[in-house]
């Protein structure tokens, strides 16, 4: 038996720096195998991933947020626990946000976004993203002009908030205040904590929830010709208008499900830049790989490396039979680097034909409607920072020389991202 059949995956800090030989050990069992500490099903293999993302008629969401934790409030019996998670749903984790919703209430959820997220506001929302990304890097290089920052705090978390911020029509004369107030206490930082602490009753987002109140009740009185007077107006797919609370959640959500993501996005892509010179030369001399490259580095380090579901009847995925209350955990970071999927997983490859077949955002009805911004966010970023860091490296004083790099890892078990990424370069004005 080896220490991987014994290890508990949701508590140990040893598979947080490298959890893919984890990963790939339950695969080789089988792509749906039990884990012994939780009773939890682990998805690894691509089809059966697939298989249980996109049918959430057995498959419910009530518990993506959390997995086991906190243990269900009830104990399922029968072949259908429909109706026991709609008694018990508001004791749920984050049962008020559409992450862990079913349809129909999700789907009514969800279509406030289509509001939101269009081509026309994604276009304008990209145009503010190329004078932020300048405005950042300018503050960058002023700071410490001899080229050396911790890339998180000084340019991926700013970024990938102010992004969401601008992309809900936060006013500028605000984008300082919403730097102030979650720059420290990220929304959605606990996610998956291996210390279980401080899941139940949580709420990051009250800031925001208050704040967008105001932003909203003042575009219901008086309407504007802005994006928050279209969300404030915004009608559920039947015409009735949501209440402003139902609204603000969807709004204030993107900062949770948009900000630490992004975050460990670019900072895995960078890493890869100072780690590996020979892509950052090929990206310097070819720009049109930027976008491939950004699908790379989401299928290697997908920022979701696992998703949870609750089996809501009796039903079968791939060669197991899953009973009716059953946890399961799909692993978008495994599912990324099954072999029968990807060929030569574990490496990077900027010329990979199928990269976009990665499940980095999800699949089925709750699959990221953020990733077109993440993917947009990605490519400006990457490309004004080649354009504004000469000779990117990764700094050897604080991770080591190349062959013996040491980099720390959020200790979660849900989202996987650098906790800090020190950097020198040369500054171009
Ligand atoms: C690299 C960046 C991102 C990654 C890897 C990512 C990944 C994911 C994944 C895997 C899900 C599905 C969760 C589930 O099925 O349980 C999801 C849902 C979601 N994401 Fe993203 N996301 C990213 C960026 C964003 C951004 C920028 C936004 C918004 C501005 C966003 C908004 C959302 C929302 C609202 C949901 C819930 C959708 C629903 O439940 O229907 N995400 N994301």
């Amino acid at each position: 038996m080896s220490d991987f059949d014994t290890i508990d995956y949701f508590t140990d800090p040893s598979l947080v720096p490298d959890p893919h030989p984890y990963f790939d050990h339950l695969r080789s069992k089988c792509p749906v195998v039990r884990e012994p500490h939780y009773g939890v099903l682990a998805v690894t293999g691509y089809e059966e991933a697939a298989t249980v993302l996109k049918d959430s008629d057995t498959f419910s969401s009530c518990i993506a947020v959390a997995g086991p934790f906190p243990p269900l409030p009830f104990t399922p019996e029968g072949d259908d626990i429909t109706g026991q998670i709609a008694a018990h749903r508001s004791q749920m984790p984050m049962f008020e946000h559409m992450v862990t919703m079913d349809p129909p209430d999700h789907t009514n959820a969800r279509s406030l976004l289509n509001r939101l997220l269009t081509p026309s506001r994604l276009k304008e929302n990209e145009d503010f993203m190329w004078r932020l990304a300048d405005e950042v890097l300018d503050d960058i290089i002023s700071r410490d002009p001899v080229g050396r920052c911790e890339f998180l705090s000084a340019y991926a978390k700013p970024f990938s908030l102010l992004v969401i911020a601008d992309m809900l029509g936060v006013p500028e004369a605000d984008h300082e205040e919403f730097r102030t107030v979650l720059g420290a206490p990220r929304p959605g930082a606990n996610v998956g904590s291996l210390d279980h602490s401080d899941l139940v009753g949580a709420n990051p987002l009250e800031w925001l929830d208050e704040k967008f109140i105001g932003y909203l009740e003042d575009r219901r009185k008086e309407p504007r010709d802005d994006v928050l007077t279209a969300l404030a107006t915004a009608k559920y797919p039947d015409g009735s208008t949501p209440p402003v609370i139902e609204v603000v959640r969807s709004a204030t959500f993107l900062f949770a499900a948009g900000q630490e993501t992004t975050t460990k996005l670019l900072s895995a892509s960078l890493r890869v830049l100072g780690d590996h010179p020979d892509i950052q030369e090929r990206l310097r001399r070819d720009r049109s790989r930027i976008p491939i490259f950004v699908e790379e580095a989401l299928r290697m380090d997908a920022p979701v490396k696992s998703q949870f579901r609750l089996a809501k009847k009796n039903t079968r995925v791939g060669d197991m039979d899953v009973p009716a209350g059953t946890t399961m955990m799909v692993c978008p970071g495994a599912v990324n680097r099954d072999p029968s999927r990807f060929e030569h997983p574990h490496e990077f490859d900027l010329d990979r034909k199928n990269v976009r077949e990665h499940i980095a955002f999800g699949r089925g009805v709750h699959s990221c409607p953020g990733g077109p911004l993440a993917r947009v966010e990605g490519r400006v970023s990457i490309e004004r920072i080649l354009d504004r860091m000469g000779d990117i490296a990764i700094d050897e004083e604080l991770h080591g020389p190349p062959g013996a790099r040491r980099y720390n890892y959020e200790p979660t078990f849900i989202l996987r991202g650098l906790t800090d990424l020190n950097i020198t370069f040369t500054p171009v004005r």
